[in-house]
């Protein structure tokens, strides 16, 4: 098992005051690529500080520490030399692992009768395709079932259909979850990305209200009050008016009417945004037909995939066609791209250290509060310290 907390900044942060690693929470599924990426050659990923090889052999999946425990070399560089046995062979010499259990089942330059076979091991990883993307569960607890630990938007593939993208940010995984819960930031940065150009102001300085989530598995962040300009002194209007924002707002920023929308009155859902562990995010549209997931996977303490699974109700061949063409001719530019690298640019920008943390953070702070207390840890793995506000 990897060391409890990757906590290497120096000093007090507020991570390691609420006991969020640096490398992310071990027990939980998390999404690592496409499943098209994998072809039938084995692949090199890294999650969660491990580097570890993907490969499918007759459409089963397998995933094992990407080292070789003869000499060290990696194991993805090796290839699948029996089709059907579920092996693959190391590069270097042909020591012949099993996928399912990591065992060595053969060392081929050494003959079949050599002593080493069934006595080595390869750490190997619970690994499963879902919703077009490949999961795999880093962690030394038993995998709970991915289907009922994900967002039923993902989980439930019968009633939901999905395309996903990610972008690597240089960044830890805590900096871009920290983008989520609320701060007000998406009023200001946002404001003049493509997508919400031509919107008006969104409302800021609202009232938030952090909620936990049925199941412990987030929070829910409501939001109430606000205004959408104001005079500053000294300074003048914030925003200054702007003839073209003539649409109404959509998506994140439609807060207004929630509580009358399709989404809660006809689809019962009961939150239009959610933040949930091990560090994602759920924004749902007032209609309840289509939602966002961004997911952080953390793959090294500087590196983080941002999953952009953008998940469609299934409502018809029809629907789904335009769905379909609509992402790929508009959203995914203006918002998976041009949007989200808003985003990107700030949080690769950040210089970890003392915060000042003030009125608009409160999303900032309950996320932190209920990560730090309520991720799933084995026994005896607790976080030093919880008793800091
Ligand atoms: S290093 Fe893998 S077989 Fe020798
Ligand atoms: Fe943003």
């Amino acid at each position: 098992m990897a060391p409890l907390d990757h906590y290497d900044e120096p000093g007090e942060t507020p991570y390691r005051r609420h006991g969020i690693p640096k490398l992310g929470f071990e027990n939980y599924w998390y999404p690592i690529i496409l499943n098209s990426e994998l072809g039938r050659k084995p692949k090199a990923v890294r999650l969660l500080g491990r580097d570890i090889v993907l490969f499918r052999d007759r459409n089963k999946l397998f995933a094992l520490e990407d080292r070789c425990p003869h000499r060290g070399v990696k194991l993805s560089l090796g290839h699948c030399s029996y089709p059907g046995s579920g092996t693959i062979s190391c590069p270097y010499h042909g020591w012949t692992f099993e996928g399912a259990s990591g065992r060595l089942l053969a060392a081929l330059m050494e003959g079949p009768d050599a002593a080493v076979v069934r006595k080595v091991e390869v750490p190997h990883y619970p690994v499963q395709a879902h919703a077009g993307l490949i999961w795999l569960w880093p962690g030394s607890m038993t995998p709970g079932n991915l289907v009922d630990e994900v967002p039923a938007w993902i989980g439930d593939q019968g009633s939901f259909f999905n395309i996903s993208m990610y972008t690597d940010y240089r960044c830890n995984w805590r900096w871009l979850v920290d983008n989520w819960p609320q701060d007000h930031h998406a009023q200001y940065v946002h404001r003049n990305s493509p997508e919400l150009i031509f919107q008006p102001q969104l409302p800021y300085a609202l009232n938030l209200d952090p909620q936990p989530l049925e199941g412990n598995k987030g929070l829910a962040i409501k939001r109430s009050g606000g205004m959408t300009g104001a005079d500053y002194p000294g300074l003048g209007r914030f925003p200054r008016p702007e003839w073209w924002r003539f649409m109404k707002p959509t998506g994140r920023g439609a807060t207004a009417g929630f509580e009358n929308s399709k989404a809660r009155k006809v689809y019962g859902i009961k939150n239009q945004s959610e933040i949930w562990l091990p560090g994602l995010t759920v924004v749902g549209r007032l209609s309840g037909e289509y939602c966002l997931i961004q997911w952080a996977v953390p793959i090294d303490g500087e590196t983080t995939r941002c999953f952009n699974i953008n998940n469609w109700r299934r409502m018809g061949r029809g629907r789904e066609w335009f769905a379909r063409a609509h992402y790929y001719l508009f959203r995914r530019w203006v918002h998976d791209r041009m949007f989200s690298d808003q985003d990107k640019a700030l949080i690769e920008s950040t210089v970890p250290g003392p915060e000042r943390l003030s009125r608009t953070d409160v999303g900032v702070i309950a996320w932190r509060k209920f990560a730090g207390a309520s991720a799933r840890r084995p026994v005896g793995d607790q976080p030093a310290r919880l008793d800091v506000a």
